[in-house]
């Protein structure tokens, strides 16, 4: 076993850090003391998330779909976990949208290719690069395990997370440990309608949506723990208990 339990410092590098959960991780693990290197398109969004946070983030604008981005960004990573010793890596990446059948067949590849191929070919390019004591931290759904009817891309990407949670955690292991936390509904949309905290906290048996820092803090116990590989943990108030 890997003794990773990281009360001191580590590197921690966020792809995906400025959405509302990436970048509540990226405020938490930074306010705890660890580098950062927090990677989204837009440097906008990235120079937005520096100034809220009260210490130095390191920010790496680039799309990880381009190849020729993609290869810079890798650069850039490399120089931030030099000189080396375990680091940490959340793909926080994300998109949501419904994909029907007989729908627009882009839409759909580009919702797999954000939300499962990109985190599964970074962590495969990752892995073998890492010190032991190295964590991977992937970001499933609540629903993965028991999708109701419709976002069937989406469903098919994030029950494609859990999967590669667990058969990563297994060929890792001893040296990487590899969790995922399963997020309920965390978040709502700035156009969502004046009724829409009231239904969806209906459909949580705590009676309430999340915070994005309950999945900060997850993330930090996932880190912390030397004990747990393979685990998807649901952050959800028990909306993962009944089907959708
Ligand atoms: N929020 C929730 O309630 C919730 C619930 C369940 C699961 N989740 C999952 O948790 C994770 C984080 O959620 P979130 O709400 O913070 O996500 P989000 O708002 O969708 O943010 C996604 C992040 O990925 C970046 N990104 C997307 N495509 C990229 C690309 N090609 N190259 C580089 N960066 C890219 C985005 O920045 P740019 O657009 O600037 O690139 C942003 O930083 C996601 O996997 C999401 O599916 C979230």
């Amino acid at each position: 076993m890997s003794s990773s339990s990281s009360d001191s410092p580590m590197k921690i590098v966020i792809l995906g850090a400025t959405g509302p959960l990436g970048s509540a991780c990226a405020l938490h693990l930074a306010a705890a003391g660890h580098p950062v290197a927090c990677v989204a398109r837009s440097r906008e969004r990235l120079e937005a998330l520096q100034a809220r946070c009260g210490g130095p983030l390191t920010l790496l604008a680039g799309d990880l779909s381009d190849p020729g981005q993609r290869g810079r960004l890798h650069d850039r990573i490399d120089d931030f976990l030099r000189p080396g010793g375990p680091a940490v890596f959340l793909f926080a990446l994300g998109a949501h949208g419904d994909s029907t059948p007989g729908g627009d067949e882009a839409a759909a590849r580009a919702l797999v290719e954000t939300n499962l191929t990109l985190p599964m070919l970074e962590a495969l390019r990752w892995a073998p690069r890492l010190s032991p004591g190295s964590q991977l931290v992937f970001f499933a759904d609540a629903t993965a395990a028991a999708p109701g009817p419709g976002y069937h891309a989406y469903a098919a990407a994030k029950a494609g997370i859990a999967a590669l949670t667990k058969t990563l955690a297994q060929s890792l292991a001893p040296g990487i440990r590899v969790n995922a936390v399963a997020p309920g509904i965390m978040n709502l949309k700035p156009t969502a309608r004046p009724d829409a905290m009231e239904r969806w906290s209906a459909r949580v048996p705590l009676a309430a949506i999340g915070e994005p820092a309950f999945i900060a803090t997850a993330v930090e116990f996932l880190i912390r723990h030397p004990y747990l590989t393979g685990v998807v943990l649901p952050v959800d108030g028990g909306y993962s208990l009944h089907r959708h």
